[in-house]
């Protein structure tokens, strides 16, 4: 395990940076192109450790991947072109990969085996496994197939009607690929808004899909066809660093061509809620996704309430508003926020045990946490617990601690942010 200690930002933060691609839309790539017929070439991927694995599971399959860094381009052949695998497949700490991957594995004529790592192989895989199960799908696994590892016997699918009773773009999308690859018309309930990179991505790649209000309906037996994709930067990712200079004195930075789809833009609503000093420029779109510049200046933060239907839309973001809120004046409430338990750690532990081992005012509730602020954070410790976004949130406390802080397990981080580090650094202005 390695370990860092990390300073604070005294003079502020200054600079321009690009995050890496989105973690979400570069999982959905490879799974499209690697079904797709033709050759498909994917820049500014993201090659955090879960896109790989998303990578490699398709290369077990058969398929030809080529990654020079950021540049992947893929030879599809085609979904009756895949091979059995001969190996277990190895999802590693990717959540995306197993929930995904879980409806296309169901639904090919293929046998296979999936497993995690100690966190993935604690989080729940029944709620794709049962939908998948109403498709027909057969599915053996640990704990009655409620978690990995997991077999999948790959029979043909048939289509289905399926009320979502869990608000989660993996749920959604992996019963949209099983459904692409069934007999028959599937048809799918959102329970309320998520993501929609995989709707999206549908229609790049050339699959029919239709959406009336929460209701999405999809015909089997579909061929993707093959498509060029640049991925935007990750949200998820400028997040950490929106909030590093909204909470950090003497701090001005732009992140430059992130990704503003309308189901990922609630950091934006809830620094603004805030009151942050934020400016969002859209400069671009790629495919059916719009692209931008943020620019975000030391601000002074107002506590807010954040529940209900922006949860979904800021989900993985959680544990950085929770360090703005603590530099914000007031009550911070966040609530209806059950699914931080099954995050890569349980989100509401890790967050609250953290930010109090700083110095911060916070309890957890049933459904969220409760944060008081302002407070000077003192330093400390930061143990990530394997978890990058609490890592990366850690570094960030670092910048308006008093004293400094350690991050521990450091690595985890490259999960989602190969280059954070280097970006912590540069941004940081130089004692003159
Ligand atoms: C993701 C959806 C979210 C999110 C995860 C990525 C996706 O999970 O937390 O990091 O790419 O679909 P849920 O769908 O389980 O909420």
């Amino acid at each position: 395990m390695s370990n860092i200690e990390l300073h604070p930002a005294k003079q502020g933060l200054a600079g321009r940076l690009s995050v890496p691609g989105d973690k979400s839309i570069s999982h959905r790539a490879v799974i499209f192109s690697s079904l797709a017929e033709g050759t498909s070439h994917i820049t500014n991927f993201l090659t955090g450790e879960d896109c790989l694995r998303t990578v490699q599971a398709f290369r077990e399959f058969g398929v030809a991947i080529e990654r020079e860094d950021k540049d992947v381009t893929i030879h599809g052949k085609g979904i009756n072109a895949l091979k059995t695998p001969t190996q277990p497949i190895n999802f590693g700490n990717s959540g995306t990969t197993a929930r995904l991957l879980s409806g296309v594995l169901a639904a090919l004529p293929h046998f296979s085996v999936a497993y995690g790592d100690e966190s993935l192989s604690k989080r729940p895989m029944d709620r794709v496994v049962l939908p998948l199960e109403k498709m027909g799908a057969q599915i053996t696994g640990r704990d009655q197939a409620r978690l990995l590892p997991l077999a999948f016997e790959g029979c043909k699918l048939t289509g289905t009607t399926i009320e979502m009773n869990v608000k989660s773009a993996q749920v959604k999308s992996a019963l949209l690929l099983a459904g692409m690859l069934a007999d028959g018309e599937t048809t799918v309930f959102e329970k309320g808004i998520t993501r929609n990179h995989t709707e999206m991505l549908m229609s790049e790649y050339g699959i029919d899909l239709t959406k009336v209000g929460q209701r999405l309906t999809i015909q089997g037996n579909q061929q993707p066809q093959a498509s060029d994709l640049r991925v935007p930067g990750d949200i998820s990712s400028a997040a950490f660093f929106m909030v590093a200079a909204a909470i950090t004195p003497n701090s001005s930075i732009a992140i430059e061509g992130v990704g503003l789809n309308p189901t990922r833009n609630g950091i934006i609503t809830a620094l603004e809620q805030m009151g942050a000093d934020i400016t969002v420029e859209q400069t671009d779109s790629v495919g059916h996704e719009p692209v931008g510049n943020i620019h975000v200046e030391s601000s002074s933060l107002s506590a807010i309430t954040l529940k209900g239907d922006l949860i979904p839309n800021l989900i993985d973001e959680i544990p950085i508003i929770a360090l703005a809120a603590t530099q914000a004046k007031g009550q911070t409430v966040i609530k209806d926020a059950h699914e931080l338990k099954v995050k890569e750690t349980n989100r509401i532990d890790s967050v609250v045990t953290n930010l109090r081992n700083l110095g911060a005012d916070i309890e957890s509730t049933e459904d969220g946490m409760v944060i008081h602020g302002p407070v000077q954070l003192s330093g400390g410790t930061v143990n990530s617990f394997g978890d990058h976004r609490i890592g990366m949130m850690g570094a960030i406390a670092s910048y308006v601690s008093e004293a400094s802080v350690e991050v521990l397990d450091k690595q985890c981080i490259n999960i989602s942010y190969p280059e954070f580090f280097e970006h912590f650094n540069k941004l940081q202005k130089k004692t003159s």
